[in-house]
């Protein structure tokens, strides 16, 4: 396995079946937003889709329910996921895809063969994002489109009353992501980053969940403790400062009109050659 990655879900999190369950959290959370611009974005029934970094199949499995002629390869660095999305997505019934165990790095797909990429919360995890977004560029069709999406951990979850030990755990965290070769913070450099990889045409947006819209069940779902108990586990966190999260997060969830709202970035580029 690529040991550059910072993210190896047998070591973010305390638990790899519960890390699983908040990356289902987390698909769902922002499913209903996210489908609608890759569509905007020109994702349409009968391509050929390719999605990296694609862990558990989750956002394969929505795609191929949704786009009953889409066929998806996924490539996914992890012989443990490998094995899980295959299970998972025959398990529902879908035939449509494959499931390869390649580094975006180096796919050792064919090139100009795809009309969309789907690259979600990956580039995020890797020393070297611009050469990956030149593997999704090289094995695009031309005027093939690529998506990719990440966090910005200067925001990530933002309450109402506001909860300031947040802070905190987020910079444990980016601390923990950037000494394993990672960059936490890489979602304002998409764009940028895109440009360096060769696309064109690239276009920004921010995407929102809010608990007020989607209810407050989602967003339990896609945070989890499983990660704050590793980052106190592996000395980036206080139990103290842990212990006082857990308590601001129980008096917000208390207090009537509180709101709960978390972003993700999402850029888009077009492959013109
Ligand atoms: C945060 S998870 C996101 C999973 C999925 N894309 C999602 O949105 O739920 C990052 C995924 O990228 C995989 N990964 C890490 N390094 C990789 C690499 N070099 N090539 C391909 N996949 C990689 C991890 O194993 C993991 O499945």
């Amino acid at each position: 396995m690529d040991k550059q990655s910072s993210y190896q879900i047998d070591k973010i999190a305390c638990n790899t079946e519960k890390e699983i369950n908040r990356l289902k959290g987390q698909v769902n959370l922002f499913w209903d937003n996210e489908i609608k611009h890759y569509t905007e974005f020109g994702l349409r029934d009968g391509m050929t889709v390719v999605e990296l970094g694609s862990g558990p199949g989750f956002v394969t499995e929505k795609i191929l329910n949704k786009f009953p002629g889409v066929n998806i390869t996924d490539i996914e660095i992890d012989p443990v996921l490998v094995d899980y999305a295959k299970k998972h997505l025959s398990h529902k019934g879908l035939n449509r895809y494959q499931v390869i165990q390649k580094s975006i790095m180096e796919t050792g797909l064919l090139e100009n063969t795809f009309d969309f990429a789907i690259t979600r919360l990956l580039l995020e995890h890797l020393p070297d994002p611009v050469n990956a977004v030149r593997e999704v560029f090289r094995i695009l069709k031309p005027g093939g489109i690529a998506v990719f999406i990440d966090n910005d951990f200067e925001m990530h979850i933002m309450t109402c009353p506001h909860i300031p030990e947040l802070r905190e755990l987020y910079e444990a965290y980016c601390q923990s992501r950037y000494l394993e070769g990672g960059n936490p913070k890489i979602g304002r450099e998409l764009p940028t980053i895109l440009k360096k990889g060769g696309f064109s045409n690239i276009h920004f947006e921010i995407i929102n969940a809010h608990n007020e819209i989607l209810g407050e069940d989602l967003f339990l779902k896609s945070e989890g403790i499983g990660i704050p108990f590793k980052l106190v586990q592996d000395g980036f966190l206080t139990s103290k400062a842990l212990g006082k999260i857990s308590i601001g997060w129980r008096n917000m969830l208390k207090c009537e009109s509180h709101s709960i709202t978390r972003q993700l970035y999402m850029a888009a580029g077009e492959k013109i050659l």
